[in-house]
């Protein structure tokens, strides 16, 4: 993995579609089965072996997420953090990262976004390896208008984008997680505001596709890219966690695991961070999974 790779959650916005749910408290931080959303998110950027990550907050919510993560030394990383005043639109994450970002090639992924399935960290980090300026993650969905969509050629070649079309020409949405080098800042500073007076992330890759320098990667049926911008996609991707763990009886999005597995942190550590989870199941898990590797 490139050392000079970089990370940012992008878990500001409005939350409006949510409320009263987000009235007081963040979407990245409402729970998705037995834990907050944005350990999900933060797993995935952690997977793709990114030791250095941007969160990107609200004013309101910046204490509550470093309450919860902190600077990142007990999963063996290292966390920052940068408020966002105003939902001025994705691609302002950018701007606001620009001197974290600095030379580095970087990953943003949204902070409402769940990943999870066979071989999607192998097809992540070589999506990652490959020398391409910009690449996005499509899709496929029933209803693709809810999102930003791509067509593509029998190559996978890119051909078109559009920010949620009314009528869509393509089943494939563009998902949360996107790859750039260092010039999407540059390339960010030059967007105008969309009709809905946000900076729009489809307008960026736009940019790329038209100099023909976007990489297109494909993320197969046994892959979940689970939504949760709505109350019953909130609920459903609950209830997807909950199937999945009750049945293997592992976590998925589990930070503290992934950082012990990745050995960012190590055994002690491990047992450090389920003395704070005492007689729960979440410090139970870690400590089951310690005493695997023992048995
Ligand atoms: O989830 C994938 C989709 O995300 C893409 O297919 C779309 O192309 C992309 O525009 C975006 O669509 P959404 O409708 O989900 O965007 P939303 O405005 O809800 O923002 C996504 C997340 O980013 C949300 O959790 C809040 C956060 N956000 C958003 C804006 C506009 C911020 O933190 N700051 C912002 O200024």
């Amino acid at each position: 993995m490139e050392n000079n790779l970089k990370g940012i959650i992008l878990a500001g916005g409005n939350g409006s579609r949510l409320a009263p749910l987000t009235d007081s408290l963040s979407k990245q931080l409402l729970p998705v089965y037995d834990k907050p959303m944005i350990y999900y998110p933060l797993s995935t950027l952690m997977l793709m072996g990114i030791k250095d990550i941007l969160i990107i907050t609200t004013e309101r919510d910046e204490f509550l997420f470093k309450n919860l993560i902190g600077n990142g030394e007990k999963l063996g990383i290292k966390i920052s953090y940068e408020v966002q005043y105003e939902a001025k639109g994705i691609p302002d994450a950018f701007i606001l990262a620009r001197e974290f970002i600095n030379n580095s090639k970087v990953v943003l992924i949204l902070g409402d976004n769940i990943f999870y399935g066979h071989d999607l960290t192998s097809q992540l980090i070589d999506s990652v390896k490959k020398d391409s300026e910009a690449t996005i993650f499509a899709y496929r969905v029933k209803d693709p208008s809810r999102f930003g969509i791509v067509n593509f050629d029998k190559e996978h070649i890119p051909t078109f984008l559009e920010e949620k079309p009314k009528s869509s020409k393509s089943n494939f949405a563009i998902t949360g997680l996107y790859i750039y080098e260092s010039n999407v800042v540059e390339y960010a500073k030059q967007l105008k505001p969309s009709k809905r007076g946000e900076l729009e992330i489809t307008d960026l890759n736009n940019i790329y596709l038209k100099k023909n320098k976007l990489n297109l990667e494909i993320l197969g049926r046994g892959i979940a890219w689970l939504d949760t911008g709505t109350f019953e996609s909130l609920q459903d991707a609950s209830l997807f966690i909950k199937t999945l763990e009750m049945r293997q009886g592992l976590k998925i999005g589990c930070p503290e695991e992934v950082a012990w597995r990745l050995n960012y942190i190590d055994d002690e550590e491990l047992v450090g961070i389920t003395e704070k989870y005492s007689n729960n199941p979440y410090g139970n898990y870690l400590k089951k999974i310690l005493n695997e590797k023992f048995n």
